[in-house]
């Protein structure tokens, strides 16, 4: 698969710290609070200076409460002082197809870097990658704002 906005990769050949990255996503899916889905995602973000902070969706009885794996690892990250992001990885239980954030997600990822390389990945490491910039073109980001504080 590869057109402009994403091209397969091989695990194999990925960095070793985005293996990890990949590997974390893979298994905080176990943790997912999905019982109206059942649809359990992982998450998991490459900070700047190497930690990785993963993240589940977590659902709600009140549908749309739920908060996507990929929001809830940048609010954690946030919590522990990281908001400079290299890369994210996130990975579904869906064996034919790339599960890809929805474009709340995709707000908020831009929030913090456009350029952000984004890994979708299947339960088998099969991967493509992109980046929030080809996921979320023409993105309204702060720097489009001058806020006054
Ligand atoms: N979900 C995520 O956590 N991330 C995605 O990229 C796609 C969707 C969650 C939200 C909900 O709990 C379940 O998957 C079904 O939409």
């Amino acid at each position: 698969m590869g057109d402009n906005n994403q091209e397969s990769v091989n695990y194999e050949l990925l960095d070793s710290s985005v293996k990890t990255v990949i590997d974390k996503a893979q298994a905080i899916r176990e943790k997912a609070y999905c019982p109206y889905s059942k649809f359990a995602v992982g998450a998991a973000l490459l900070c700047e200076d190497g930690t990785i902070v993963d993240g589940c969706n977590v659902e709600n009885i009140s549908y749309g409460l739920t908060i996507c794996a990929e929001r809830a690892a940048i609010c954690k990250a946030i919590s522990q002082e990281q908001k400079s992001f290299k890369c994210i990885a996130i990975c579904a239980e869906m064996e034919d197809y790339f599960v890809s954030p929805c474009g709340a997600c995709r707000q908020v990822l831009a929030e913090f870097n456009t350029g952000m390389e984004v890994y979708l990945c299947k339960p088998n490491n099969d991967i493509v990658k992109t980046s929030v910039t080809k996921l979320l073109p023409l993105s309204f980001t702060p720097n489009w704002v001058s806020f006054s504080t």
